[in-house]
This record gives C-alpha cells, sequence and structure tokens, in this order.
C-alpha cells in the first residue's frame, strides 16, 4: 500500500488549481443511466471514486469514452467523458461494487424510473457512523414505488412507472435529494420535495437534469418543485469546482502561514468556512480567478465551530479545521451535528501531540504552538487529509499510511502540494 512522506515546516505558496467536485461528478454520472442519449461530462476529476463509478455503470450498460488530452493542455485539466445508456441491460447493483461506494447505491433512482425495477446491494463507504439509506426508500416509496429488502439487497419496483407526490424529509439529505430529483424526473406528474439538500452539488444535479429537458424549480433551496417528463435528452455540462478540495487547502495555507492561490475556487460555496478561517486570523480575498489564502506570522485565532447542512459548515471540512485549530492560541470547540461517529482523526492527530477531548458530539481542542511529525493512519477521505495538513505544519518527518483514502476524493494531491513548496513524496508499496 501507497503511503505519504511530509516534512513538515514549509509554508505553502503558490497557485493550486482546483478539481472538478468529486460529490457533484458522482450523482452527475449516475444520471447519464436516465436517458438512452448521450451525457457529455467535461472537469470530471481523476479520482479512484470516478474509475470505480465507471465500471459500476458499463456494468447496467453505460458506453463510455474519455477524450485525450489536447494540445496545450495542462495536466491538470479535469477529463471529459462521453456516458450512453443506449440501453439497460443489468437492473442489479452488486454487493462487491456497492459495498466499495456509497454513491453507487444511488443508481437506484434512474434505473427504477428507466427500467420500473432495480436490485441494488445496501451501501458501504466510509467508516463514518451509521449511514442508514431510510429516507431515500422512503422518497422512492412516496413516488410509487414498492420496496423490499432480500438478502442485503433493496429489491425497488415500479412497473406502472412513479407518480409525482409531495415528500417531506424529516432532515437534510444530499443523497436522498439527488435521488428524488433523478426519480421525480422522469414520474408521471409533479413532485415537490420538502426540506430538500440545498448543496451546490445537488444544483449541479438539478442544472444538468434540467440540460437534459428535467422540468425542475427552485433546486438550491430547500423547496423543489419537478414536473416528470416521459424521456429525457442527451446533454453536455462541466463539473462545479470543488469546495471540500479548496476549503481543505485553505486550511493548509493557513494553518502553514502560507499564501495561496485557489484557482476556480468560489467563495458563495464556502461561505461558512471561510468566515471561520477569517475569524481565525487568515485573510481570504475572492476574485474573479479564485480564492486567495494567506496568513503571515498572526498567530491562529481559537474559532468555534458547528457542522450543519449547507450553507453551514461542511461536515466535510470538520476534520481539517480541526487540525488547524490543533495549532490555535487557545481552547476550540468542534460540532459534529451530521454524523455521529466522525471523530476518528482525533486519536491520530493526538500523535503530533495535538490535545483534543471528546464531549459528546463535540471536541474540544487545546492549541499547542508546536506539532511533532509522527506515523499516522485514517480510515475515511476527509481524515486522511487533516493528517495530511497537520503534517505540513509539524515539525520534521511524518508518515500518512492508506493512501489510498486520499486517492478517492484528491486529485494529485503530492503535486499541487509541492508545487507550492511542501516536501511531499509518494513512497508505493514496491518501493
Ligand atoms: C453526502 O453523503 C456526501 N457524499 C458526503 O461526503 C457528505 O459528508 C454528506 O453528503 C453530508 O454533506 C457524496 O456526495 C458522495 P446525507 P450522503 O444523506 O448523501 C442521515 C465525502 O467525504 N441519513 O446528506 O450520504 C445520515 O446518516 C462524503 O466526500 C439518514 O438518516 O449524506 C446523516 O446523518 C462523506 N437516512 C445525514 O442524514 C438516510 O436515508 C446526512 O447524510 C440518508 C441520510
Amino acid at each position: 500500500m501507497d503511503r505519504i512522506r511530509i516534512v513538515g515546516g514549509n509554508p505553502l505558496n503558490g497557485v493550486i488549481p482546483i478539481s472538478g467536485a468529486k460529490n457533484a461528478a458522482l450523482p452527475l454520472m449516475i444520471a447519464s443511466l436516465l436517458t438512452d442519449r448521450t451525457v457529455t461530462l467535461e472537469n470530471l476529476p481523476r479520482l479512484a471514486d470516478v474509475s470505480l463509478l465507471v465500471r459500476i455503470l458499463s456494468n447496467h450498460g453505460v458506453d463510455y469514452s474519455i477524450d485525450g488530452r489536447r494540445q496545450g493542455e495542462e495536466q491538470d485539466a479535469g477529463q471529459t467523458v462521453h456516458m450512453t445508456a443506449r440501453e439497460i441491460v443489468d437492473t442489479v447493483a452488486p454487493y462487491e461494487l456497492v459495498s466499495r461506494m456509497r454513491a453507487s447505491f444511488w443508481v437506484v433512482a434512474p434505473l427504477l424510473a428507466r427500467c420500473g425495477e432495480a436490485r441494488v446491494s445496501l451501501p458501504g463507504g466510509c467508516a463514518i457512523g451509521t449511514r442508514p439509506v431510510d429516507l431515500l426508500l422512503m422518497a422512492l416509496e412516496r413516488l410509487g414505488a414498492s420496496i423490499e429488502i432480500d438478502a442485503g439487497y433493496v429489491v425497488a419496483k415500479a412497473h406502472k412507472g412513479l407518480r409525482g407526490a409531495e415528500v417531506t424529509f424529516p432532515k437534510v439529505t444530499v443523497g436522498g435529494t439527488h435521488v428524488a430529483l433523478m426519480a421525480a424526473a422522469l414520474a408521471q406528474g409533479t413532485t415537490v420535495l420538502h426540506n430538500a439538500a440545498r448543496e451546490p452539488e445537488v444544483l449541479d444535479l438539478a442544472d444538468l437534469l434540467v440540460k437534459m429537458g428535467a422540468r425542475i424549480r427552485g433546486a438550491g433551496q430547500s423547496v423543489i418543485e419537478i414536473d416528470g417528463v416521459a424521456r429525457l435528452n442527451g446533454a453536455k455540462h462541466r463539473v462545479l469546482p470543488d469546495r471540500i478540495e479548496a476549503g481543505t487547502y485553505a486550511m493548509a495555507a493557513a494553518m502553514t502561514g502560507g499564501d495561496v492561490m485557489l484557482q476556480g475556487a468560489k467563495a458563495e460555496h464556502l461561505k461558512a468556512a471561510l468566515d471561520a478561517l477569517e475569524q481565525s486570523g487568515a485573510t481570504v480575498d475572492a476574485s474573479e480567478e479564485g480564492l486567495r489564502i494567506r496568513r503571515n506570522g498572526s498567530p491562529i485565532r481559537p474559532v468555534d465551530i458547528s457542522t450543519a447542512p449547507f450553507p453551514g459548515f461542511p461536515t466535510d471540512l470538520q476534520a481539517q479545521f480541526m487540525a488547524l485549530m490543533t495549532r490555535a492560541k487557545g481552547v476550540s470547540r468542534i460540532t459534529e451535528t451530521i454524523f455521529e461517529n466522525r471523530f476518528m482523526h482525533v486519536q491520530e492527530l493526538a500523535r503530533f501531540g495535538a490535545q483534543i477531548r471528546l464531549e459528546g458530539d463535540s471536541a474540544i481542542v487545546e492549541g499547542r504552538p508546536v506539532l511533532k511529525g509522527a506515523p499516522v493512519m485514517a480510515t475515511d477521505l476527509r481524515a486522511s487529509v487533516s493528517l495530511v495538513i497537520a503534517a505540513l505544519a509539524a515539525e520534521g518527518e511524518s508518515m500518512v499510511q492508506r493512501v489510498y483514502h486520499l486517492d478517492r476524493g484528491f486529485e494529485a494531491l503530492e503535486r499541487k502540494l509541492s508545487r507550492c513548496g511542501a516536501d511531499v513524496t509518494r513512497i508505493s508499496s514496491g518501493d
């Protein structure tokens, strides 16, 4: 298994191009199952999760082709992928594939909407607490599907087609909103989603669906209305920039006392995180080019945060912000309200000398002036990258194990960091 060696202490200085968002790319790719025409996605990140989803979708009958690199194109430019599900050849999504990536469970919606049935394994994915799918299934049932659980599989049927309905989510769910949007797009009649997720990735999916001919009003707000159509067309769409990748490098720049331009990042996608960064003493400048983040010599101030659905502070940046707070001058409280077990990075951050105490759904972080490099590993994607951030600011050498978590969600991590002056090397398992 690959490892990443980091010698900390260098401030990050330079330009980091932000890739297409993983969490937008995945539902956009899945939406290609809704039509027999070609869906072209530009700016798709080169990530293990994207490659795995391509495999999963091709099992259902999606043909795909990837454009080669063009003259003068940057090494980090996103890929353009053409996906065509002319015919759905299999409505079963097997355990072996779905257990490796939770988001692949969302294929249940387009398979059901287009073929009237789907048999999809209950999901796996990152170890961040119990992550049920009851609300996704509730939405499909409201739209007229019959749902049974059989030997670890969800069996969903709607042989007479789905019907528009009122769906009220008792809790904001990104996946639930994606699933309901895709299913309702091909249902008969009007669907109204109440308490829908407002994440930019939901808006991106709705934008693609509208280009495909769907009739959607209110995406990006908590009430979304969808008038179902009989069929959807092909479309071309550019994946939005990854706000979590941008937020991660913003924390790294603030932590190392650097100055970086996050090219392509959008301030409106990151307001809560940028506010917290500014309160911690970093300077944030938004421009056409992207976001410039710097902290020159000023101490890191402690800031309390609590995660919340968009536009609140994202749970996917909680671990990275905690890493920053381990070097703050004072005590901060970090509260996780979305997932009940998303503190696995705490014991690993402690290896650097961080002082963190857990109190229910909060972590109390007592900042320290110095962290010391250490061997560390983490069990999920965002936790892993919080260790990278801490290692960049720690004295001496750190070795981050289980790099495959990082490869799921951070494109060209070592290259982007090295170009900004970090001492980062990947050590392949063969070395
Ligand atoms: C998406 O997961 C993201 N994944 C997650 O990012 C992100 O942390 C999460 O949204 C919250 O922002 C992708 O987009 C691929 P949810 P999702 O449904 O859709 C509960 C990463 O690192 N819930 O919004 O699975 C659930 O347990 C990943 O990139 C139910 O109770 O999250 C949680 O407490 C990790 N029943 C809350 O809702 C359900 O049926 C929000 O989850 C569904 C969810």
